[in-house]
């Protein structure tokens, strides 16, 4: 029978002939590297380029059948082997849409080399102009908007291909899972998950992990299908996903006013937004577009700009949502939590 939900253990490899041809409305990809690095003591993530090439071709070749025929294909890729992975899509059939470039800072200390910021997330579609792009779902106020140009379109703009807002999920932040080493922040997936697909649509992940996809696809009302070598890691994000949405208010379902939901989509959008509670307010069109967008990301909400301009200051000054931190002592502990590697996101 084919695979059609949940968090499954075993190889990607194996699983993915078991996918339902043409049931994927998204596809989100987050390789290991081949960095050496230590995830669990399933696969060797140190191989020689060219079986670390096949390997990858392998899986994508699988996961294309897998996607409705306007549905896309989100491959996150390491400098290193971006080119050679962007054809091997294309040679798949596959459109290259948007070549995403995600930059984080690091505090790695380098001596003859510029230090890593960014992975690459390439963004294809099976159908080179059928395909699903939710554009008010992530779009935000324009500069336009802030410095009061009246050509200013009334929905904003969609954001660039340099997404610089997420920051890497620290070891203090609230959302990270101690017991994986390379998590994703959740919000970048929201902004995916978001745009490429809708209600009810199936979103899979051949690599779990902390199991960050599956957690945004089910807090945004998507149904979801990850695989992970590591039984400990299908288990434990199992349980993350089950807390994420035990309580309504924490999804897309959320009614309540100012419930967590609502509040971390105000908190994301003002970041994303990169103006000042000031810049926003002294611009009744750029606070209206702000109103709208919020409205159109929490389930068709029905915030008016008034209550914006009430929260507007407090989420400023409660500080930037990705900031979030939790004890340190919290942090720090966890099941199968690893040694840091020379490279980390
Ligand atoms: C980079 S991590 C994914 C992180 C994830 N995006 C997150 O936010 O937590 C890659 C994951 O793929 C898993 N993995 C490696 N090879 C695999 C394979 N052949 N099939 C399924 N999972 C695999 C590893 O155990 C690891 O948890």
């Amino acid at each position: 029978m084919a695979l059609k939900y949940g968090i499954h253990h075993g190889d990607c490899v194996d699983l993915l002939p078991q996918v339902e041809p043409g049931s994927v409305r998204l596809a989100f990809a987050d390789p290991p590297f081949n960095l050496g690095r230590g995830y669990d003591d399933n696969f060797d993530d140190r191989r020689p380029d060219g079986e670390y090439l096949a390997w990858l071709r392998e899986w994508i070749s699988l996961t294309v059948p897998t996607l409705a025929d306007d549905g896309s294909f989100w491959l996150a890729i390491n400098e290193k082997y971006a080119a050679e992975i962007k054809i091997a899509c294309t040679d798949q059939g596959l459109h290259l849409r948007s070549w995403i470039i995600w930059h984080y800072t690091f505090g790695q200390n380098m001596r003859k080399q510029f230090a890593k910021s960014n992975t690459h997330i390439l963004y294809f579609t099976k159908h080179a102009r059928s395909f699903v792009f939710n554009d008010l779902q992530i779009r935000v106020p324009s500069s336009r908007q802030l410095y009061g140009d009246r050509r200013a379109h009334p929905d904003g703009k969609v954001p660039d291909s340099t997404w610089g807002e997420f920051p890497r999920v620290c070891g203090t932040y609230a959302e990270k899972q101690a017991w994986h080493d390379n998590q994703m922040p959740e919000q970048l997936l929201h902004r995916i998950i978001r745009v490429a697909s809708d209600a009810g649509d199936l979103v899979l992940d051949p690599f779990s992990g902390s199991a960050t996809t599956s957690v945004a696809a089910a807090r945004l009302g998507r149904r979801y299908l990850s695989f992970d070598l590591s039984d400990e890691y299908c288990t434990l994000g199992q349980q993350r996903i089950e807390e994420a949405i035990a309580d309504p208010e924490n999804t897309i379902l959320a009614t309540g006013k100012w419930g967590p939901f609502h509040s971390e989509a105000a908190k994301w959008l003002f970041r994303e937004t990169g103006a000042s509670a000031r810049e926003l307010l002294e611009k009744p069109n750029a606070l209206a577009c702000f109103t709208r967008l919020l409205n159109f990301r929490c389930g068709g909400a029905s915030y008016t700009t008034e209550d914006i301009a009430g929260i507007l200051p407090a989420i400023e000054s409660c500080g930037l949502p990705g900031n979030t931190t939790r004890p340190r002592a919290a942090a720090a502990t966890g099941r199968g939590r690893r040694p840091a590697t020379a490279e980390t996101r």
